[in-house]
């Protein structure tokens, strides 16, 4: 067996930081769903209620007398009575992020019938099995895994012997670094987690261990001898904090060998991994062992002097008999005995069920969340069989990857219109919508799925995709489509041409891929079929000179922008607007006004600035939008225009997920994505009631294949400050540009500066925040202005996800969707804390009779 040495002084370790509580999600299952969280009295965490993450079960406290030195996660239950086999909570996870996950679940008699030995049921993650949880044994169950989608599903799974139930689930992001053995192909189910040495805790926890891992205490052994220091120790690559390290156990007497003998879980008779941590804090005499795992050869190894080290075998290992003996067997030239601080043994959580392709899952956990689908809606849609989706199908396809290629809704009682999302499912090919109450037209990409063999059902008209049957139909649009993104730059008369064909046979869907952008010259000489697409839009076509009257004679300037004045009008009918007048010596040509018009005529979602109308006369270009009185959000961060009092965290954490609900719908909402190109705080505008919406897609250019992505740096578009680092080095315009400049909007938000500093070094607002981070002291972070009031686990999320969003590699940063997510969260955590801070002052007693922290039984 290789064992591999990992010399592990974490560069940050010295600092007492916080970091670890950024995204956790902690839920205590079987609270009422209208509570909507409280702030743990003993470890300071934020606990929600499990209502949005699962959809069936029933809440239950402890039976009396229970209670008595639980910790408050354990309280209330929520349990799954017979009906669906398989219950599942869907945990929020970033695809490719490490996290640990934890399950407790203790029985208290919550009903009543006293079967803890005999009640049992299984845990699956995913699609996997997991662990086995039986009343009267292990409470806690623990595994490490690396987010493999958008949604991590825990399951629940009724054996036949018993009603599964749980107390609380607990997901916290881990280090990329952490546990390499945990990969995207394998999971590892924690078998012990053990702190060795004097202590007073029989589980050391969060903040001591800042990723929130348990560290139950190892019962001492008459052969071992205590060690422990109150110098600070600088932390191991898995980050295990000094409070851990700072006690071991070495050899009693003058006995030269540490064994430690761990048994009793069957699993390990098939694999484990081991994690042995170590940190010297003697004196600097030689202290030198031999590691040996059962019978295998040894290790020799030294431990380091105040600094943590962690030593584990590389490949998964088979325990003789089902015990794990890993002794320690000082060398011949060794001073001083072996020593121990901690360890860890895994067993592997087994592959062995395939799963769906994660941006199927992640398409439909969309569709479901829209339409509010139950059924057995959880878990992955397709595997293990037995618990597959009602009404959805999958195939292997030839490379091994598991597609949804038919689905079933009819007859579901869905409203709305029919979802985009569904044409994300490209491997699709039949869809069954009919008998339900939907509307709107059909997403214009949703035929072309599966190469165009694919029946959609929607209403009475039978196959709505079928030519055949629906000569006018979509495949005509669907055409038009098609050319375009072959043939980006076709000379515009064609399109405008095809474009009218289409205009004849549909209703305006959002963003469709007539190119705009092909050379002014051009447009100019095909002005006429342009024009006359123009004139075709439900927006209102403005003469020069009404704008006049509208803006009485531009009286009120009220901003300025590329692309020229901003005026306050108002219509006849009273209603507000802005007018954007082009200046002659605006840069913007006449191809980006039309850009900026057809884009803002096909968009239309509640957090983004609409269109009223636009002039377009000889010599005058305007743009005519509903205002907004509320201002610019950066105004409102840095006070310009003097807009009354600092808008408070909660206000501010609205505004941005309202601005990234409209940034993801750019992204995701129309058949191909929208780039905005120039995400700023300038260009978050807000109402009177400060509603949030984004403004500005003059520069915004529809994203229709690779190759036109690679544009020239020259033409780079966006505010310095803003810009995507490599963008700006490759040209390459993706969603995940956007995605980067949102993130140094969520830094201004949280610390209210502007995204280069006014200090000599014009410093970079990552660059300030990452020099804090550090500090781990969120107050230094965190704008002043907030006094704060704010709850601080929400403010680290933000910031968190700003770091996210700035990393330098853009195919590591999330997706907006991801990001609304996380700013739910945020908001969530927000509203939280303000709901504890009322009812503390209130009479909410229960908060105050909490016994102190008991950890749940060990192993
Ligand atoms: C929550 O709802 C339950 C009924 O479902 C009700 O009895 C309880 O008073 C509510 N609690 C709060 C805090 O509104
Ligand atoms: C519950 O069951 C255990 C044995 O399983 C028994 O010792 C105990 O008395 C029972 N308690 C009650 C309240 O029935
Ligand atoms: C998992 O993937 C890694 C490389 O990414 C590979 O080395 C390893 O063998 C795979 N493990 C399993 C169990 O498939
Ligand atoms: C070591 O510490 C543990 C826990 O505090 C204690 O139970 C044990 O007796 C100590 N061992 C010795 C040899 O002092
Ligand atoms: C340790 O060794 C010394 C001398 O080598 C001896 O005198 C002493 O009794 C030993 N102690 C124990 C506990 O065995
Ligand atoms: C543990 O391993 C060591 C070294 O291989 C051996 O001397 C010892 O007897 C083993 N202990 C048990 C309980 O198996
Ligand atoms: C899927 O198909 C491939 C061959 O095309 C096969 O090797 C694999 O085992 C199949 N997987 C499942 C889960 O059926
Ligand atoms: C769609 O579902 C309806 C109602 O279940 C059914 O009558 C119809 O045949 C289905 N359409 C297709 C193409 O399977
Ligand atoms: C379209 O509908 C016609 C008429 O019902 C049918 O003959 C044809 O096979 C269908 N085409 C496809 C691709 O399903």
């Amino acid at each position: 067996m290789a064992l591999l040495v990992f010399f592990a002084a974490f560069a940050l370790s010295t600092a007492t930081h916080a970091v670890g509580q950024t995204g956790f999600l902690s839920i205590d299952c079987g609270l009422e769903r209208n509570y909507s969280g409280y702030k743990d009295n003993d470890n300071g965490l934020s606990y929600v209620s499990d209502g949005p993450y699962v959809d069936a079960g029933e809440n239950h406290k402890l039976a009396a007398g229970q209670e008595t030195d639980r910790v408050r996660t354990d309280l209330t239950v929520r349990s799954f009575p017979p009906g669906l086999l398989r219950n599942c909570y869907s945990l929020p996870t970033i695809a490719g992020t490490k996290y640990l996950v934890r399950v407790v679940s203790f029985y208290g008699n919550y009903d009543g019938t006293n079967s803890s030995s005999t009640l049992q049921f299984d845990l699956h993650l995913g699609a996997n099995y997991w662990d086995t949880v039986r009343a009267d044994g292990d409470q806690v169950y623990e595994a490490v895994f690396v987010a493999w989608a958008s949604w991590a599903p825990v399951c629940l799974v009724n054996t036949g012997q018993g009603t599964p139930f749980v107390s609380s689930v607990e997901l916290r992001p881990l280090g990329s670094d952490f546990y390499p053995t945990g990969m995207a192909n394998q999971s590892m189910r924690m078998s012990a987690r053990r702190s060795m040495g004097p202590t007073t805790s029989r589980v050391t926890s969060f903040p001591a261990d800042q990723y929130d891992r348990y560290w139950w205490a190892m019962p001492s052994e008459a052969t071992w001898a205590n060690l422990s220091t109150t110098l600070a120790i600088t932390e191991d690559s898995f980050q295990v904090s000094s409070a851990i390290l700072q006690k071991a156990v070495t050899v009693a007497g003058n006995g030269t060998t540490l064994s430690v003998i761990w048994g009793g879980d069957q699993r390990m008779l098939r694999q484990f991994m081991a994690f042995l941590h170590f940190a010297d804090f003697q004196d600097s005499q030689l202290r030198e062992f031999d590691v040996y795992f059962n019978s295998d050869s040894p290790t020799r190894f030294t431990p380091l002097y105040l600094s943590g080290n962690v030593l584990y075998n590389t490949d998964w290992y088979n325990a003789a008999n089902g015990v794990v003996n890993i002794t320690l067997a000082a060398t011949a030239r060794s001073a001083l005995p072996p020593m121990l601080n901690a360890f860890e043994i895994y067993t592997p959580i087994v592959h062995d069920t395939p799963v769906t392709f994660s941006k199927d899952f992640d398409a439909i956990m969309a569709i479901k969340h829209e339409y509010g689908v139950k059924k057995n809606w959880m878990g992955d849609p397709c595997f293990p069989n037995q618990y597959a989706w009602e009404g959805v199908k999958c195939r292997n396809t030839s490379d091994n990857v598991q597609r949804i290629i038919s689905i079933d809704m009819s007859n579901s009682n869905l409203n709305g219109v029919v979802s985009s999302n569904f044409a994300l499912l490209t491997a699709l090919e039949s869809l069954n919508l009919s008998g339900n109450q939907l509307n709107g037209p059909i997403p214009d990409s949703l035929c072309k799925n599966n190469g165009g063999q694919f029946i959609l059902s929607y209403g009475s008209g039978g196959d709505i995709c079928n030519k055949t049957i629906n000569p006018s139909g979509s495949k005509n649009r669907n055409a038009i489509i098609a050319t375009s993104v072959v043939a980006p730059v076709l000379a515009v008369a064609v399109l405008g041409l095809l474009y009218l064909i289409w205009r004849v046979k549909r209703k305006p869907n959002c963003a469709y891929a007539l190119n705009l952008y092909a050379p002014l010259t051009d447009l100019k000489n095909s002005s006429a079929s342009t024009e006359n697409h123009l004139l075709d839009t439900e927006n209102r076509r403005f003469t020069y000179e009404e704008l006049q009257e509208v803006t009485n004679n531009f009286q009120r300037l009220i901003g300025r922008g590329g692309f020229g004045n901003v005026y306050y009008g108002r219509l006849e009918n009273t209603s507000e607007v802005a007018v954007k007048i082009r200046s002659e010596y605006s840069k913007q040509g006449l191809h980006q006004f039309l850009a900026e018009v057809m884009n803002l005529t096909k968009v239309h979602h509640r957090n983004l600035v609409s269109l009223v109308g636009y002039c377009w006369e000889k010599d005058h270009l305007a743009l005519v939008y509903e205002y907004m009185s509320g201002g610019n959000l950066c105004d409102h961060l840095r006070g310009k225009t003097g807009v009354g009092d600092t808008l408070n965290w909660a206000t501010r954490l609205r505004i941005v997920l309202e601005a990234a609900q409209g940034l993801d719908y750019l992204h995701k909402g129309c058949n191909l994505p929208i780039i905005h190109r120039d995400v700023k705080t300038n260009n978050i505008l807000l109402s009177q009631n400060l509603k949030a919406k984004l403004a500005d897609f003059g520069l915004s250019k529809t994203y229709m294949s690779d190759t036109q992505t690679h544009i020239s740096t020259e033409n780079a578009a966006g505010t310095p400050g803003y810009m995507d680092p490599e963008y700006q080095l490759t040209g390459k315009l993706t969603e995940s540009s956007d995605v980067y400049s949102f993130g140094i909007v969520l830094l201004e938000v949280a610390t209210g500066e502007p995204p280069v500093l006014s200090d000599d070094d014009h410093t970079h607002i990552t660059q300030h925040v990452k020099n804090n981070i550090t500090s781990g002291n969120i107050s230094l972070i965190a704008d002043e202005r907030l006094k704060d009031s704010y709850d601080v686990s929400s403010m680290w999320k933000v910031v968190d996800t700003a770091m996210m969003c700035t990393t330098y590699d853009a195919s590591r940063r999330p997706t907006m969707s991801t990001v609304v997510i996380q700013l739910k969260e945020c908001l969530a955590l927000e509203e939280a804390h303000v709901d504890k801070d009322v009812s503390a002052s209130s009479t909410h007693d229960d908060l105050h009779h909490i016994p102190s922290k008991v950890g749940p039984l060990a192993r």
